[in-house]
């Protein structure tokens, strides 16, 4: 008996043994990877296309009217490096946002779709009982910025699936609900939504929340990629090939 697999895209995606006696582990197949870069470019367009359209407005009410006394939030006037376009243009920005936005969607319905029928969400990110028994000692891990680089890095820690969730399942869908919500082309659904979020300038505020969360997390996870190794991290998004140690290595809180 030979321990060739039967399947040759198995064989493919089998362990490689590197020159420097690391691992590499397959990790990402091309539809994560792809899907994922798409967003990143969706969403920035959204948040700079976003932040000029705030601008035209730059407060942000509860309820149903804004009245331009007492907003709940006042934003400063942003530079113009944050925006798109750089210089104030609503018209612009709300092609680049609503264009963007459906690429976003297309993209993202894309992820959902293949991410059940190929179940990667319930094998890859759903936390097991025995990840959410070791949620204490992630905690610990992430608090003193130690993460494995070895045999229990072959698939997220608990953390991470549970923030990948709640960004897939809750605040993407978040923005894009108060993002529809308001959009006068889905008066059907928008009216319906509007009153459930409790008025126009209700949806506009969790709107800009659910962006805020988006930046916070970006600002978290790649900071998170940087600190546990950018080149392996970022050649795991780019070729779907992740570099671990073998057998069972003392935490490390520089490159895995
Ligand atoms: C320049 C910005 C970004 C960089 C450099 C980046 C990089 C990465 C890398 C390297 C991974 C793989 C992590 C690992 O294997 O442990 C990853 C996974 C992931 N990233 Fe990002 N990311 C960026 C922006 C974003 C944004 C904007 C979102 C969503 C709003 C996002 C959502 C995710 C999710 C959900 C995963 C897990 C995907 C899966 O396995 O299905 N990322 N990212």
């Amino acid at each position: 008996m030979t321990d060739v697999p039967a399947d040759p895209k198995d064989a493919a995606r089998a362990d490689r043994v590197r020159a420097d006696g690391r691992i590499d582990t397959w990790r990402h197949p091309g539809w994560v990877r792809i899907t994922h870069w798409i967003n990143v470019i969706a969403v920035v367009v959204l948040l700079m296309s976003g932040l000029n359209i705030l601008m035209a407005h730059p407060a942000l009410y509860w309820g149903v009217r804004s009245t331009f006394a007492d907003p709940w939030l006042q934003i400063p006037t942003l530079p113009g490096w944050m925006m798109l376009p750089q210089v104030r243009d609503l018209a612009q920005a709300r092609h680049w946002h609503f264009l963007f936005a459906w690429i976003f969607v297309a993209n993202g319905l894309a992820y959902l779709t293949l991410g059940v029928l190929l179940r990667w969400l319930a094998q890859r990110l759903w936390p097991t009982p025995s990840d959410l028994r070791g949620f204490g000692t992630t905690v610990a891990e992430h608090v003193r910025l130690h993460f494995p680089n070895d045999e229990r890095a072959r698939t997220y820690n608990v953390l991470q699936k549970l923030t990948y969730l709640a960004m897939i399942l809750v605040v993407l869908p978040m923005m894009l609900l108060t993002g529809l919500s308001m959009s006068p082309g889905f008066n059907a659904i928008g009216g319906l939504l509007l009153e459930l979020l409790g008025g126009r300038q209700s949806a506009r505020t969790l709107h800009f929340i659910s962006a805020g969360l988006i930046v916070g997390f970006v600002v978290v996870h790649v900071g998170l990629v940087i600190w546990t190794g950018p080149a392996n991290n970022m050649r795991s998004m780019i070729t779907g090939w992740y570099a671990i140690r073998s057998g069972r290595a003392p935490d490390q809180g520089g490159p895995r």
